[in-house]
């Protein structure tokens, strides 16, 4: 495959900026263009070290603006789509599902229809394109504690309203392959977990609270089961995927790492107050479990031997060590943190793109 001028959708995100990282860093002769709205959870900060660099353009755009980006695909001949722009939090999609839909499901609507009309209107077509979606497990709904694992060929049962909106948009990627022949790919991962997390989700909440003697709100009984994986290898089995992956084929993503809630927390705990010098057992006592999440999915655990055995992909980092090295960025982080809680990046992008 030759793509040079990738789109990175959601590459001011959490996981975006890793992926944005990593090409930027690994592909010198790649453009890569990241576009993303800047809502509550893109922050720029996450990729200030490569700002400057001359193969990384940064375009602050809604996906769900159908002219602005096929405007992009022109503008940046753009043969590659790697998509991450989505709303990601459970708790807000119980909220506000709109919002969810809107992005998650018309916004992936939009980019699939600029890439589809960009791309047919190329005298090679669809040759040597590729538009990649990046999704989650939660599209297969929620598994007994039975030792059984999401397959690629599990059948999709989603939830929550986030779940529900990141399926549906899996269902209009594979639907354009179908239809149009557009070359799609698209990948499930499990939870993610390293530097740069925006601090609503579990362990950089539960870091921060852990530093400042806040309650930690534990959903039900904290006995949920989650497969997490260090950030960094996502990013590396997207690189793997994008380049090497079937088209039309789905690959699974995980780090066979299953942890309880409860136990991943107090593993958590340990490690802040280690490293802040505390005694074991110190902030034991903030663990304050509250009403559980409407819906709240029992257990996911992903089989991700496919992506193993085809493409040579396994995950990188031990737990121990990748939770070792993420409460160290969080705790050595504090203004990141500091300026993500106070909205005081938000206040800087309105004064900066308030006029475009
Ligand atoms: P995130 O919430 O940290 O980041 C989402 C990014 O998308 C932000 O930069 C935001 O500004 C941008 N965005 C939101 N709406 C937009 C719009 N309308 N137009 C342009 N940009 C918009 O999310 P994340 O955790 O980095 O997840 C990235 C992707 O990976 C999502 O598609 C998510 O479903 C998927 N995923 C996440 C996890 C996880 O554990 N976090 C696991 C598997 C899959
Ligand atoms: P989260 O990080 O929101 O990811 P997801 O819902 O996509 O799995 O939550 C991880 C798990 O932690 C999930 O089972 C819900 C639970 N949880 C809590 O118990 N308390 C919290 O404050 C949060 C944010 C999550």
């Amino acid at each position: 495959m030759s793509v040079r001028n990738i789109i990175v959708t959601g590459g001011a995100g959490f996981i975006g900026n890793h992926v944005v990282r990593l090409f930027v860093n690994k592909y010198p002769d790649y453009r890569i263009i990241n576009v993303d709205k800047l809502t509550y959870a893109g922050n720029l900060a996450n990729l200030s070290d490569i700002e400057g660099r001359p193969n990384y353009t940064f375009v602050r755009a809604d996906i769900c603006d159908f002219d602005r980006m096929l405007a992009l695909m022109k503008e940046y001949e753009v043969d590659g789509i790697i998509h991450l722009a989505a709303e990601s939090h459970v708790d807000r999609s119980i909220k506000d599902p709109f919002t969810f839909a809107r992005t998650n499901v018309l916004g992936t609507l939009s980019l699939l229809q600029a890439a589809r009309i960009y791309w047919e209107s190329r005298p090679e077509g669809y040759e040597g394109k590729r538009f990649h979606h990046v999704s989650t497990d939660e599209v297969y709904g929620a598994l007994e504690m039975n030792g059984e694992f999401f397959l690629e060929t599990t059948k999709y049962n989603p939830h929550s309203p986030y779940s529900a909106s990141k399926a549906s948009s899996d269902h209009f990627v594979r639907a354009f392959h179908d239809t149009y022949g557009m070359p799609t790919v698209v990948t499930n991962c499990s939870n993610n977990y390293g530097p740069y997390q925006f601090p609503e989700k579990l362990i950089p909440l539960f870091i921060n609270n852990i530093r400042h003697g806040k309650p930690l709100p534990v959903y039900g009984k904290g006995e949920n089961v989650r497969d997490w994986l260090y950030v960094e290898d996502h990013a590396r089995a997207i690189d793997t995927v994008f380049h090497l992956g079937k088209t039309a084929d789905t690959y699974n993503i995980g780090g066979f790492n299953e942890w309880r809630n409860i136990d991943l927390i107090k593993v958590v705990i340990r490690t802040v107050d280690r490293l802040l010098g505390r005694p074991e057992g110190h902030s034991d006592h903030l663990i304050t479990y509250v009403t559980d999440r409407a819906g709240h999915d029992l257990r996911y655990a992903i089989d991700s031997t496919k992506l193993k055995n085809e493409l040579g992909w396994e995950p990188s980092l031990q737990f121990e060590e990748g939770i070792e090295r993420t409460v160290r960025w969080y705790l050595d982080h504090q203004q990141w943190l500091d300026d993500i809680t106070s909205g005081e990046y938000e206040k800087y992008y309105e004064s900066m793109y308030s006029n475009r």
